[in-house]
């Protein structure tokens, strides 16, 4: 028999959200009006890769070129074999509706006028796609999502927004001394008072985003340090292809802005990427040009990079009117404008960054992952949609149809699942205060420039090798330092990223293999002999606490 309501001594929610990006606030909001749902954020409710966004959102609108079926296929050959072609077709399918619903929570995304005098979806168009079927907000489509559904949850009654909480552990029935693996709720360090709390819940989403913090240049902002992904694998959860991180070509160069994206779209205007001497350098790895899937524009720019001991390459747009880019690109003309760069004039710096975490936490197709009430929606997900590399706006298209999946499976489940008992506090009996917070930093940075200089866009197995020991070092530096000290918001992200970084580093040794993203040059080619695979990581045992 289901008790009517929870015992009241700890915080109890039917659905505990950690992440207030596209996923995490969709998912809410879809649940919202039957359930009482939290929603966790490590730091401002605005602060993630959902915010940053630029280019848009796929889905097929243009019904006179364009088709499910042109779409289905781009995302397949950009996925090199990998993608489950069922839930490329679930997602895709999905694609309208998906922006629809966005229209409905009061997103504007760019419209033009028709010859007949009304007006439709502005539709861009980004590498790997063959058609224009990229829906935006002008080039800050992250922006006016993510603002729109936080003023959505901000008004919702049913909907608790907590800032600066930052999930520390899952807490399963087997972890308190339980018969099962069923979850009941998550350890939660409130920032602002330092003090972990127990948060009860029927289920559990783990809506955190991407692990590409663990790289040394990255387009994600801080909190990408693959949180979920660690609190997932902790607990007992298969990760799957974690070798597939995704470089995004053009980040700017700049030692003010480190991290600012300079769009796709930029290159599916017209953009050219040139060397110092104006060689169009692309015409040299693949006919599609500036358009060809990120991996190869990537990797020719890395290989150009240290061809020629250059800092960076440059992305030309200058050809365009000023009017075309003041319309088309305003946030990315103003940022480099203020850092006197005029792009009507002159063209970008760029060197490619980590952007997208194509592996993560295996999902099926309503983001279930191996535990039972515990789902994973967004990119700290695996779905099987981008295969061994994502095409563009192809991401935030996945958060939003698997938010509308797994709402659809947990109004199906919860009503069935009892209300957690009490769960034992945090106990902090064993730690003190850090007064060697320099260890975390240090060994940030140094994980940091070896995920870079060993792990990146090209790979060897002896390198591979190397980051792997420097990394058992800091593992056993890690967890002594996590056993004598408080824990602290950078020291739960560093612990994290050790073990994002392993899973990366054991899953590219797996793959015997070069794979779209994945590529090593103790085997350069793609395996014909044998089936695609994913690499797929059992965890050894459930850790605890
Ligand atoms: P995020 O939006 O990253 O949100 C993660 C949330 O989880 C944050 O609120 C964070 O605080 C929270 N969180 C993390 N860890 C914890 C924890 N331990 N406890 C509590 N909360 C936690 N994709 C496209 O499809 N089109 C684009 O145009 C596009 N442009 C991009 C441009 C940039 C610069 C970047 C960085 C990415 C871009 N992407 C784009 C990728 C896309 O934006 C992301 O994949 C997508 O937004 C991820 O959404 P998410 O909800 O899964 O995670
Ligand atoms: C971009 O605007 O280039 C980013 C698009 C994406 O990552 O999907």
């Amino acid at each position: 028999m289901i008790p009517n309501s929870p015992a009241p001594d700890q915080a109890y929610y039917d659905v505990l959200v950690a992440g207030s990006g596209g996923a995490g606030l969709s998912l809410a909001l879809y649940l919202a009006d039957t359930y009482k749902v939290a929603v966790l954020a490590k730091f401002e409710l605005t602060e993630c890769s959902t915010y940053y966004a630029q280019g848009g959102i796929s889905a097929v609108y243009d019904d006179e070129h364009d088709s499910i079926e042109s779409h289905i296929e781009d995302t397949l050959i950009a996925g090199a074999g990998l993608c489950d072609p069922e839930i490329v077709r679930l997602t895709v399918q999905h694609g309208r509706e998906s922006i629809e619903w966005l229209r409905k929570q009061g997103v504007n995304f760019t419209e033009e006028r028709k010859l007949d005098g009304t007006k439709q979806l502005h539709l861009n168009r980004e590498g790997g796609h063959s058609h224009r079927r990229i829906v935006h907000s002008d080039d800050a489509t992250g922006k006016a999502v993510s603002l729109s559904l936080i003023d959505r949850a901000q008004a919702h009654p049913n909907i608790s927004l907590l800032s600066f909480h930052n999930m520390v552990e899952l807490i399963t029935a087997e972890k308190v001394g339980q018969d099962s693996n069923r979850i009941l709720g998550a350890y939660v360090l409130n920032s602002l008072s330092g003090k972990v709390e127990a948060i009860r819940a029927k289920i559990v989403v783990l809506a955190t985003g991407g692990a590409n913090k663990v790289y040394l240049y990255s387009t994600n902002p801080h909190i990408s340090s693959g949180d979920g992904i660690a609190l997932a694998w902790r607990a007992g959860c298969r990760v799957s292809n974690m070798e597939f991180m995704q470089f995004h070509p053009t980040c700017l160069y700049h030692p003010s802005a480190r991290s600012f994206l300079i769009s796709e779209a930029v290159r599916g205007e017209g953009g050219r990427l040139i060397l110092p001497n104006g060689d169009r350098f692309m015409r040299r790895y693949d006919e599609r040009m500036e358009l060809a899937p990120r991996d190869i524009v990537a990797r020719a720019i890395d290989s150009e990079i240290k061809k020629h001991g250059i800092d960076c390459v440059y992305l030309d747009i200058s050809h365009k009117s000023r009017e075309f880019i003041q319309k088309h690109f305003p946030t990315i003309y103003m940022q480099c404008l203020e850092l006197d760069i005029d792009i009507s004039q002159q063209p970008i710096p760029v060197v490619p960054a980590a952007h997208y975490t194509c592996g993560g936490v295996m999902t099926d197709s309503y983001a279930r992952t191996d535990i039972p009430g515990l789902y994973a929606v967004g990119e700290v997900a695996c779905t099987g949609l981008h295969g061994a590399n994502r095409m563009a706006s192809n991401s935030l298209l996945e958060c939003l149809v698997f938010a509308e999946r797994a709402n659809r499976d947990i109004r199906e489940q919860i009503n069935n699942i009892p209300y957690p008992a009490s769960l034992p506090e945090w106990d902090e009996s064993q730690v003190t205060d850090s007064d060697e917070e320099v260890v975390i930093s240090h060994n940030w940075d140094e994980l940091r420039h070896f995920m870079w200089d060993y792990v990146g866009i090209v790979r060897t197995t002896k390198r591979l090798e190397r980051a792997m020991n420097r990394l058992d070092l800091l593992k056993i530096e890690i967890a002594e330092y996590y056993g004598q000290f408080r824990v602290s918001s950078d020291l739960l992200e560093l612990r994290n990223l050790v073990i994002v970084a392993e899973l990366i580093i054991r899953s590219a040794l797996q793959r015997k293999e070069s794979r779209g993203l994945h590529f090593t040059k103790d085997y350069p080619e793609v395996n014909q002999t044998e089936p695609a695979a994913n690499t797929i990581l059992m965890p050894a045992k459930r850790q605890k606490f």
